[in-house]
């Protein structure tokens, strides 16, 4: 088992860098044959999720567009609850196959808050993929398509995931030491 030190907290291994990209590979493979002959374009949600962004992106074969977004709405270890809009939507989404990118979904709130302002768009068709999920912890119901790996409620860390900024750059995932 590894530990990292993040700030002032510890954090140990909890998902290794194969089992984090030969699901992704899985994912991606799952995509592939459901949008076989589309057009899809995805949408990746800053800034947690620009690492599974690129890894899953490698492994795609349909005809892929890609738009980065940012909707802020966490800080610390725990949900504040606020909910900013999107910054940087400038696709136009109307008759689209559009794929959402998250790296984790925890309560719900910050994609069933922002899904409205997508579906206002009147895409042809609009799923989800969260890298992880915290299943136990959902308070808002948000139809996701395709999970990486449902997790326990404990603070992650690590590919692309931070704790106060810091964090990200590690190829594993890791989860906060009890
Ligand atoms: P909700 O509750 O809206 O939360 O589904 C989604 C956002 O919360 C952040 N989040 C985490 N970030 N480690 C993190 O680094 C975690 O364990 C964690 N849990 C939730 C994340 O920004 C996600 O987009
Ligand atoms: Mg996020």
């Amino acid at each position: 088992m590894h530990t990292i030190k993040v700030h002032d907290k510890t954090f140990t291994t909890y998902l290794s860098e194969e089992q984090l990209q030969s699901r992704i590979k899985e994912l991606a493979d799952y995509i592939n044959k459901d949008f076989e002959g589309k057009k899809v374009v995805f949408i990746a949600i800053l800034n947690g999720s620009f690492m599974f962004a690129a890894d899953i992106f490698k492994h795609l074969t349909v005809d892929s567009e890609v738009s980065f977004i940012k909707l802020a709405s966490y800080k610390g270890l725990n949900s504040t609850g606020s909910v900013t809009t999107a910054i940087g939507l400038d696709t136009d989404l109307h008759n689209r196959h559009v794929v959402i990118l998250e790296d984790i979904i925890d309560t719900g709130k910050t994609l069933h808050h922002f899904l409205p302002q997508l579906q206002h768009q009147q895409p042809a068709s609009l799923k989800i993929v969260t890298l992880l999920h915290k299943a136990e912890m959902t308070q808002y119901e948000v139809p996701i398509d395709y999970t990486g790996f449902v997790i326990p409620n404990k603070f992650v860390v690590g590919y692309g995931l931070d704790y106060d900024g810091l964090g990200r750059n590690y190829k594993e995932i890791y989860q906060l030491a009890d």
